[in-house]
This record gives structure tokens, sequence and C-alpha cells, in this order.
């Protein structure tokens, strides 16, 4: 297919160039009614901000310029069919485990999923078995499920219907482990569901990881905006097999997002697939040499440490960049630091620093360089801390009972020390691993509430404000 075409920008410049009065939605009629103060900074994009009306389109039922649009972005990625989402990933993992599992079904998936995929759980009243990822000796970070996850829960539960992980993890971890999983899970039958949230341009070749598409997974997951040039929540969705009915994927996607698509955030899509399509090999080269030569520069500072690939265990996205403190000072103190001097990091968390990078040669990384130097420079070289925590994530787990009973019991927040024995109502997190200690509506046990403890004194840091305060939120028995 012809990759030089932008089908959906096109059909704005075309919508706009035609358009003289607007009698439809929205109300700022293409810019025209908007507070003066913030006019100038709107306007551009106001004249483009259309949504489904005549000659546009329908994203759930295209015939057009979204049609093509999807059309082109297929051919890009090799799928059989591939769909733009404009409420991210996360709309896109619902849609993907409604689409393949029925109410009852058991699911297989990674114990370290983002919360959109427990929502989805929970949605499609699935029967999940978690499996827990395997932990980095080196940084304490999971790494992504392995092989022998997979074998302790198949041999319980030889029959799931899916398979759901997440590749690469935040941190761009990409686990070797998912190409193995991936085939055992289609010789039981099970389809394979991938949170590639962070992966969109792993179709890119050494030194990016390589896609799970290319390694048959069946439906996969991209947030567009977390990595290409593309408007924040633009996403698509892959259906790269037959073994989930893509009707069942086109109702999903209809249930999941609004009936008013953004048509810049459509039409940004479109042109982060152009904007892929024509990478050359020679540019890509040119932009991890100029990555290399950054990193090179941060390796030479001794107070902290880049994050390198574990060949085997993980390749590492080389757009993403890990830096662990090597000081007493936390990864907290060092993006408190760095914010301060303008440089604003993905995030943090108590040992590290992460930086995304785009997909470009053009950022200025010596004067970064020279400023991240500058904020290490009062900073005390040692450890913050460590992790003495000796719990060892079960290799799989399950849910005491299943969504529909758990949604009719009543909660109560009960102290950490009262709470063995209990069913939990929220999960708990530290960061890092991220990895649910404990998974809502699993029973605690009290291996866990030590490990929580364990995690709180090395300050670890939880989403939860109770877990903060030592209390958790626990299911009451008695049905409401
Ligand atoms: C692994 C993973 N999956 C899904 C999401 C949700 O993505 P989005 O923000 O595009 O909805 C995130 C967000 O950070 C994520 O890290």
């Amino acid at each position: 297919m012809d990759q030089h075409s932008t089908p959906v920008f096109d059909g704005l410049l075309k919508y706009k160039a035609d358009q003289h009065f607007s009698f439809h939605v929205p109300g700022h009629k293409d810019g025209l009614v908007f507070p003066e103060k913030a006019t100038a900074i709107f306007r551009q994009l106001l004249s483009i901000d259309a949504t489904e009306v005549a000659g546009l389109d329908e994203l759930y039922h295209p015939a057009g310029i979204l049609r093509d649009g999807e059309k082109l972005l297929s051919d890009y990625y090799g799928t059989r069919a591939s769909y733009f989402l404009v409420n991210g990933s996360t709309a896109g993992n619902l849609i993907m485990v409604l689409a393949a599992c029925r109410r009852g079904d058991a699911v297989f998936v990674a114990r370290d999923s983002h919360k959109s995929i427990f929502n989805a759980l929970k949605l499609a009243g699935v029967r999940p078995v978690f499996l827990s990822p395997a932990v980095d000796a080196d940084t304490g970070l999971a790494t992504g499920v392995d092989d022998s996850a997979w074998e302790a829960a198949i041999r319980r539960f030889p029959k799931p219907k899916a398979l759901i992980l997440t590749y690469p993890n935040y941190y761009g971890m990409a686990a070797s482990a998912a190409r193995t999983l991936i085939a055992k899970a289609h010789a039981c039958g099970a389809a394979v569901l991938v949170d590639e949230a962070h992966g969109p341009h792993f179709r890119l070749g050494a030194p990016v990881p390589p896609s799970t598409l290319d390694m048959g997974a069946d439906l996969v997951v991209h947030s567009a905006h977390k990595m290409l040039p593309a408007m924040t929540m633009g996403a698509f969705l892959h259906v790269n097999s037959n073994r989930v009915a893509k009707e069942r994927v086109t109702s999903a996607r209809e249930m999941m997002q609004t009936s008013s698509p953004s048509y810049p955030i459509m039409a940004s899509l479109d042109l982060a697939r152009y904007y892929l399509a024509h990478l050359s090999s020679g540019q890509l080269n040119e932009w991890i040499t100029h990555r290399n030569q950054f990193v090179k520069g941060l390796q030479r500072l001794k107070k902290i440490k880049v994050m390198e690939a574990e060949p085997g265990q993980f390749l590492l996205d080389p757009f993403k960049i890990t830096l662990e403190l090597k000081t007493e000072e936390t990864g907290f103190d060092f993006q408190k630091q760095l914010l301060a001097a303008g440089i604003y990091p993905e995030m943090a968390d108590p040992h590290r620093v992460l930086f995304t990078l785009g997909l470009t040669g053009r950022i200025d990384y010596k004067t970064a360089l020279g400023k991240i130097g500058a904020c290490l420079f009062k900073f005390h070289q040692g450890r913050a801390y460590e992790l003495k925590s000796s719990y060892v994530f079960p290799m799989w787990s399950t849910l005491e009972c299943p969504y529909d009973e758990l949604d009719r019991m009543e909660r109560k927040k009960t102290d950490l020390d009262h709470a063995a024995g209990q069913i939990a109502a929220e999960h708990v997190i530290p960061y890092p691993p991220g990895i649910p200690i404990i998974v809502q509506g699993e029973r605690i046990t009290k291996v866990q509430i030590g490990a929580v403890k364990n995690w709180l004194t090395a300050g670890a840091a939880f989403q939860n404000e109770s877990i903060n305060q030592g209390k958790i939120t626990i299911y009451r028995a008695g049905a409401l």
C-alpha cells in the first residue's frame, strides 16, 4: 500500500477548506467560539476538531478516510486488522479481554498487569489465575512472566481460555520468555492478548526489541501516544489472527469508547503510522548513535548507574533510559532536582528515575547531560536503603470468590495487623517492583502482611493512602 498517504489528516484539511458554516457540534464552531485568552494556542487545532460529520466517516462503521487510515495501519504492522483507539490502551485492554473471554472462563494473567487489565477481568467476569513475573536479581524489578509460572499454573488449570501478558514493562524491559509463552498458550488452545502499550515502535528492528505481533500474539494493544509522535489518548488495537472473532472486537470497541471520537487524535495516529513507515534504517541508526552518546555521558556520572539489558532474560528498549541512584538520596529526591532544572522525567521510584526518549535525533542531550550532572552534585554516594524482604510472589494465585460475589460484599478498613484471613478489597502494589503483593479478591495471608510492612519500612511507595497509614480495605462478610 502507499504508505505516503495520510487519509485521515488529508480528509480533515479538506473539511477545513470546504466548510464555511458549522451548524453542527462541537460548540466551539471550529474555534470561532472560544475564550479569547486561549484562542491563540487552540485556534489551529480547533479548526480541525470535528467529529463524525458528513464526509468524515464513522469510526465504528468506517467506509471512507478512517477505513483507509486503518487499512494503512494494518498494512504497516502486518496484521489482519488494526483499529484507531481514542481512549488509550486503557480502552484497548478492556476491549481485548471483553472480546476474547466469556463469563467464567479461566484466564491466565500476568500479576504485574496495568490496572485497566484488572478492571477488564472484572467487567468480563472471568476466573483469573494470576501468574507472577520473574524478578531481576540486579534491580528488583519485575521482568515479565516466565516459563516456570506458566508450567506451575497449567498443571492445575489445564484449559485456560486466554493468556494476558504485558510486554515490555514500563522500564522498557522486554521479556525473552514471551515467544515461548505465546507458543505454549497456543498449543493448549488459549488466545494470547498482549498489553504492548509501551512498544508501538517495536516494528523498527534491532536494537529495538521485537513486537509480540511477530511472535504470533492474537490481540495486541499499543499506546501510540506513549512512544510515537501521536496525541495523548491515541492508541492502536491489532487483530493478528482469527482466534478471536473480529466481530467481537468491533462490538467491544464500540461499547468501550465514545460515540464522538476525536479526529485530531485519529489524524495524529494516521500521521504517527506515516512517520514510522518512512523511517529509514540509516535514520534509526543515527538516532541510536546519538542516544548512545547520551548514555555514555550518563555512565560517566559516578552517582548513577544506567540500567542494561540482561540477554536471555530481557531486552531493553533503547528509547527508555533508567537511571539507578547509587546515593543516600532516593529517586524521588533526584526527580525533584531534575524538575527544578527543567528536566521532566517520565517517573521516579525509590531507587530510580526513568527517561522516555523521542523517536528523533533532535534532542539536545548535551545540555541535558550537563544539567543532570549538576542535579547530582550535592548527593551523597551510598545507598538509601535495601529492600531486604525475602517475600517470594506465589507462582500463581486465584480470587477467593468470583467477581460478582465480591461485588455484593460490603467493604471496611482494618489495621494491617488484623487483616490476615480476610479478603482484600484493594490491590496493594509497592513501587518497585510494581507487582501486587496482594490482589483485590485474594485472601490475605500473614506472610503477605509481613511483606507489605517490609516494603513500607524500605520506603517503597504505595498508591493506596490507607496502606501508608497501616490500614487496608477488606470485604466484610454479609451480602449487601
Ligand atoms: C503497561 C500499561 N498498559 C496500559 C496503560 C494505559 O495506557 P493509556 O494511558 O494509553 O490508557 C499504561 C499506562 O501507563 C501502561 O503502563
